[in-house]
């Protein structure tokens, strides 16, 4: 069994990044700029918000935090979101999900152009993904994609199962691995027979949001699992895949925490940095 280390893997992406942003910025006499927006105070999204600030500082992009109150009205985020979207030196915009539940999160992040949608989620960047065209990934399947490339794991020709159809992972996961020539299932909530799909795949991607979903029955002696899920279960990080048990099984797999996580991070930084690229050019 070979453990999929991403969290090393990050580091990699990140000096890598380090090396394009300073000659971006001995090119064009500005960094690359990415603006992050947290609303309210939720305690997992102040951790990741304050770990892409920190990203953005190892890789040599400037940061600009914006922090606005819990009781911040749809009219305060639209105007900085407007605001962010005009400013020239910020090249890529980042709203952190979830807001809170009155705002109107899709009137928000539609005032995110497509050329500075960092996250990969407006309808232009996911339909430009399903038509297999270049455009902005979101952040944790296109880490996973990248997890594979660097473990030289080839989806051609593989069984792919992934677990979860959310908009943020397990849509563009799919099509990612269509795209890389797997034949792909796409399980969720309302699957029949869930375990014997699962137990089909030679790359099985768990992002359900339920720890220890994935039992060792469940999973093909040999294959390579990726686990997505990040849950908090007595204080501790668990993923949605029984790690102690299926790493018995496959041949690859991620742990949880410090192996999709931090991918998806380094992502974002990596679509700054490409977003930026594409406006000067
Ligand atoms: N909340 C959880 N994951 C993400 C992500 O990838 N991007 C944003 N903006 N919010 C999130």
């Amino acid at each position: 069994m070979t453990l999929i280390e991403g969290k090393k893997v990050a580091a990699e992406v990140r000096a890598e990044l380090k090396a394009e942003t300073a000659a971006f910025e001995a090119q064009y006499g500005k960094k690359v700029g990415l603006a992050v927006v947290l609303v309210g105070e939720d305690p997992a999204s102040q951790v990741y918000v304050r770990n892409k600030i920190k990203g953005c500082e190892e890789a040599g992009i400037r940061s600009f935090a914006h922090y606005l109150p819990a009781d911040a009205s749809q009219k305060q985020v639209e105007e900085l979101v407007a605001a962010l979207a005009a400013d020239e030196s910020v090249h890529g915009i980042l709203v952190q999900l979830p807001l809170p539940g009155h705002l109107d999160a899709d009137r928000i992040l539609a005032l995110i152009p497509t050329e500075k949608d960092v996250d990969g989620f407006s309808a232009d960047n996911i339909g430009k993904l399903a038509l297999n065209e270049e455009g902005t990934v979101a952040c944790t399947p296109f880490g996973v994609m990248e997890l594979l490339r660097r473990y030289h794991i080839d989806p051609r020709g593989k069984r792919a199962v992934v677990v979860g159809r959310s908009n943020i992972v397990g849509r563009p996961m799919a099509l990612l691995l269509l795209n890389a020539d797997a034949t792909v299932t796409v399980c969720h909530s309302r699957t029949a027979d869930l375990k014997e799909e699962c137990a089909r795949a030679d790359i099985l991607v768990a992002a359900i949001g339920k720890p220890k979903f994935i039992a060792a029955e469940m999973v093909k002696d040999g294959a390579v699992v990726i686990d997505v899920g990040i849950n908090r279960v007595d204080g501790k990080l668990v993923g949605d895949v029984d790690f102690d048990e299926v790493s018995k099984k496959a041949s690859f797999i991620t742990p949880v925490p410090g192996g999709v996580g931090p991918m998806t991070i380094a992502m974002l930084l990596k679509n700054a940095v490409a977003c930026a690229k594409r406006a000067v050019r």
